[in-house]
């Protein structure tokens, strides 16, 4: 598929013209990291924005003694590194290809010029922004106001919102749960089985439909073409109104 076609399907950019798209297209690239490779140091010099085309990356801040905590996951669709093309700070975080990861990568010069000639970009921006930033406010209560089972309910809830409400498909180990509420693994395995025990969640095996990310024609990277059939391990959520109380919901 062109550029120009994997472009228009990025939420941020789906309402340009098709002109705009085509200008776009011809300053983008694509580029492919390994899984585990790191695709921006933290303070560094931030020189261009990313989309992801396939795969999953996460931002991370790394502690010295090595400890992770991850802000964000993000997969196709999203974009990252806009920040400090943004403030001209340098990089915020650390982001971690967690799969091997196609994106799309738009230099400093041609964001910049972007924003000035498509306004529809920036609106998209400020979005995304602030649904970043209400994502964060939760996440800062959450630490100070949930304890360990509260949080990791919370976690369960957003990620099955991202689907239908009802299921997690998404890669999701108790680890990173733990480095995404604060917590250690060991705490975060014992709150997910309590709540296997007590039927609030299932963890079993499902075949989903997802984007295969294999395909070598070109028309891989459009939704809805060249889906195949997967068997995951998924999250069910049994009961809702029980994670919501725990997560201190409703
Ligand atoms: P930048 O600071 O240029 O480089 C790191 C990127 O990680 C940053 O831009 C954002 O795109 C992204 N990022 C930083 N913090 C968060 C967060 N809390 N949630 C989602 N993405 C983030």
């Amino acid at each position: 598929m062109s550029v120009a076609a994997t472009l228009s399907s990025v939420p941020l950019f789906s309402h340009l013209r098709e002109g705009d798209i085509e200008q776009l297209s011809r300053a983008a690239h694509e580029r492919s990291y390994p899984k585990g490779s790191v695709i921006l140091f933290e303070n560094d010099p931030g020189d261009a924005l990313y989309v992801v085309l396939s795969g999953q990356v996460k931002v991370v801040l790394i502690a010295e003694d090595g400890r992770e905590v991850i802000l964000s996951i993000r997969s196709e669709g999203d974009f990252f590194g806009e920040m400090s093309l943004i403030d001209d700070e340098p990089r915020s975080a650390h982001v971690i290809a967690m799969e091997d990861s196609k994106l799309l990568v738009l230099r400093r010069e041609d964001f910049n010029r972007s924003l000035r000639e498509m306004p529809q970009i920036a609106a998209g921006l400020l979005r995304s922004m602030c649904k970043r930033l209400r994502q964060a406010d939760n996440k800062i209560g959450s630490l100070v106001l949930l304890d360990v089972p509260g949080r990791v309910a919370r976690l369960l809830l957003e990620m099955a919102d991202e689907n239908d409400g009802e299921c997690i498909t998404q890669r999701l180990t108790h680890h990173m749960i733990a480095q995404m509420i604060g917590s250690s693994r060991e705490t975060v395995s014992r709150t997910m089985r309590d709540l296997v025990a007590q039927e609030i969640i299932e963890v079993t095996r499902r075949t989903i439909t997802i984007q295969n990310r294999r395909d070598p024609t070109p028309d891989a990277a459009k939704p809805g073409r060249n889906m195949i059939e997967v068997s995951r391990r998924v999250i069910l959520i049994r009961n809702r109104e029980a994670l919501e109380t725990s997560a201190g919901i409703g």
